[in-house]
């Protein structure tokens, strides 16, 4: 098997097919990665890769090589990124460029399609290699559904898998690889796996989008959308999933995936109104906390906020379309001084997203002096954090709650007042002494 693009997608999959007993050949551009791959080293933050890579290194090999690759390997994985292109259209240029590659090689393979990518591009792809008299590389769209910061335990638990084939025996041959994976299996054609895979997206999106703005008119109206959210996910017809106010999605796929499949169907003839309110109500979201921030602190220019958390989500490396680069570029941009802390990014590590903030070594360095912090990711240690020992350290009494996730009344126990989205302000109590607080 060859896996093609290993990033967090191709390189967990890798692994995971590798410890399922199969044989995997890995290949990428990017020569750095391969490097430190073949060195046995992990390039990105997965919770469980590691170890489950080096329990499989006897079957795992890496290589920049397309002529070793196809030597190889038969059944070949695509894992390469679909970022957006500046239409809103997925930009298939990677895509593309790999099946060139692949191309040149003579022999019989399967390009199994694990990259997001439009309705169409299978049909496409096929249409191509034919009309190029390449009729031996089959093609089956297998697209995939892990959540970074778990996917190693969604690859191998996963809540289902899509196959879609155009010729029966390769879709049979692509289910035989995760025949030891209990779940169930979707066989399709290829547009309606692409489709299955673009509309899961969409869809969590907007139930994200539709509570924050519940979360909003409950901000309005005196309601507690915390509370609200336990109450309609009682209902099996809505479940608990993805009810979670806050400052809205980010990461490297809802928010390219949701505007790719609006553009999809625009291209086709058909406006997707309630996609632009999805986008839309996002977007505003995350400026919301700079409203907060105005109406507790006043003007921001002079003002100190302190982030905690950069990373799109806790238990990954990933600062694709993170909220907190619109935050600290508008906090920067009101006149604020920003300082953060992420677990994940060291000090002068990413100027390139964050000019002109401070990134900390630790949370309490960030918090020093600060008028009001803004937790932007849960990682459990910020969750965790000893809030007396940060009312010490902080300047002003502000806590905005951009997750919805801390335990208010011990955080205002400790003196600090807490706003979260779609709740009451939970003012601060009696200040305690920092050991008195656990
Ligand atoms: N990250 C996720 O949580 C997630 C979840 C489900 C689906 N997806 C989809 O999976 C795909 C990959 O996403 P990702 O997050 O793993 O991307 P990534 O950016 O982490 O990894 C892509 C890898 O492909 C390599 N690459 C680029 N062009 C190449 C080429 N021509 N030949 C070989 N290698 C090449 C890059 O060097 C990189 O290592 C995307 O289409 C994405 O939408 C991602």
């Amino acid at each position: 098997m060859g896996v093609i693009g290993v990033g967090y997608v191709g390189l967990v999959t890798a692994v995971c097919i590798a410890h399922l007993g199969h044989r995997v050949v890995c290949l990428d551009v990017d020569e750095a990665k391969v490097a430190a791959l073949e060195a046995g080293r992990v390039p990105i933050y997965e919770p469980g890769l590691e170890d489950l890579m080096a329990g499989a290194a006897a079957r795992l090999s890496f290589t920049t090589s397309y002529d070793e690759l196809c030597r190889q390997a038969r059944i070949l994985f695509i894992a390469v990124d679909t970022p957006p292109s500046p239409s809103g259209d997925a930009d298939l240029s990677r895509v593309q460029a790999v099946v060139r590659e692949v191309r040149r090689h003579d022999g019989e393979r399967l390009l199994v399609m694990k990259s997001t990518v439009p309705v169409g591009t299978g049909d496409r792809i096929t249409a191509e290699l034919e009309a190029a008299g390449h009729p031996g590389l089959g093609y089956v769209s297998n697209p995939e559904f892990l959540r970074e910061g778990a996917a190693v335990d969604d690859v191998l638990h996963p809540d289902r898998i899509v196959i879609g084939a155009y010729r029966e025996a390769d879709g049979d041959e692509v289910a035989a690889l995760f025949a030891d994976i209990e779940t169930t299996v979707v066989r399709t054609t290829v547009p309606t796996a692409e489709m299955i895979k673009y509309a899961s997206n969409a869809f969590l999106a907007t139930k994200i989008s539709f509570i924050n703005e519940i979360a909003n008119v409950c901000e309005a109206v005196g309601a507690d959308v915390r509370a609200v959210a336990d109450g309609m996910g009682l209902d099996h017809r809505i479940g608990p999933h993805f009810l979670q106010a806050g400052i809205g999605y980010g990461g490297s796929c809802f928010p390219k995936d949701v505007q790719a499949l609006k553009q999809l169907a625009g291209n086709s003839g058909y406006h997707f109104q309630l996609l632009n309110a999805v986008i839309e109500v996002n977007h505003l979201q995350k400026r919301r906390v700079v409203g907060k921030l105005k109406d507790r602190l006043g003007a921001l220019r002079g003002r100190h906020v302190a982030l905690l958390g950069l990373t799109f989500k806790p238990h990954t490396d990933d600062m694709r379309e993170a909220a907190s680069i619109v935050l600290a570029a508008r906090l920067r941009d009101e006149g604020a001084r920003v300082s953060a802390y992420d677990p994940m990014v060291p000090p002068g590590s990413r100027d390139d997203l964050f000019p002109g903030i401070e990134i900390a070594r630790t949370a309490l360095e960030a918090l020093d002096g600060a008028d009001a912090a803004v937790l932007v990711t849960e990682w459990p240690e910020l969750v965790g954090l000893d809030w007396a020992v940060v009312r010490d350290r902080m300047r002003g009494r502000h806590v905005i709650d951009g997750r919805n996730v801390l335990d208010a009344a011990r955080v205002a126990a400790a003196g600090l007042v807490v706003t979260g989205i779609g709740t009451a302000d939970q003012p601060a109590g009696e200040p305690v002494a920092s050991d008195d607080v656990r």
